[in-house]
């Protein structure tokens, strides 16, 4: 099967998406705060096969400084054929010219980000909505 890769928001059906994001699994994340967020991101990637989205990403990102990579994910099918790093790789390209690329990995996920040449900051902080959540699921260090 060859993947069909979509950056248009048209023709992507949200609920669809967020049922990726539930079974990749990436978390609860509702059809419409997806339109939103995808909305909002200057770059973005779609990878459909079949009819169907196998992968997606995108990075908020403002044309010169920052990018930030965030809601990366590739269907359960799917993984570990190395569609997540063309994900990260079509993305990376949308990318140039930015002086940092930023991301926070799902614990246990670094090593995918390493073989793709990200390295540990060592300052990096976060304020999370939900605070006590970010420390149970590993995300933050107690101060
Ligand atoms: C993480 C994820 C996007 C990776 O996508 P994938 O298509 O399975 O990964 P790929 O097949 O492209 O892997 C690329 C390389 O990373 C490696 N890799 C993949 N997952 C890894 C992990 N958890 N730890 C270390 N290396 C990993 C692969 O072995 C491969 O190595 P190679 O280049 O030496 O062959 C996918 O597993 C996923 O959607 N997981 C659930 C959602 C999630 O956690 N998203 C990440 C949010 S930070």
């Amino acid at each position: 099967m060859s993947i069909v890769w979509v950056d248009d928001l048209a023709g992507i059906d949200w609920n669809e998406l967020s049922e990726l994001y539930r079974i990749a699994p990436l978390g609860n994340k509702n059809p419409a705060d997806l339109a939103l967020v995808f909305g909002n991101s200057m770059f973005r990637v779609f990878a459909n096969e079949d009819g169907r989205i196998v992968g997606a990403g995108r990075v908020l990102a403002d044309g010169r400084d920052c990018a930030y990579l965030c809601d990366v994910a590739v269907h359960p099918d799917r993984q570990g054929r190395g569609l997540g790093r063309d994900i990260i790789e079509r993305l990376l390209v949308h990318c140039r010219g930015h002086r940092k690329i930023i991301l926070y990995a799902v614990p246990g996920k670094e090593g995918f980000y390493e073989r793709l040449g990200f390295r540990r900051m060592t300052t990096a902080m976060a304020i999370f909505e939900d605070q006590a959540g970010a420390y149970g699921r590993g995300y933050l260090t107690a101060p």
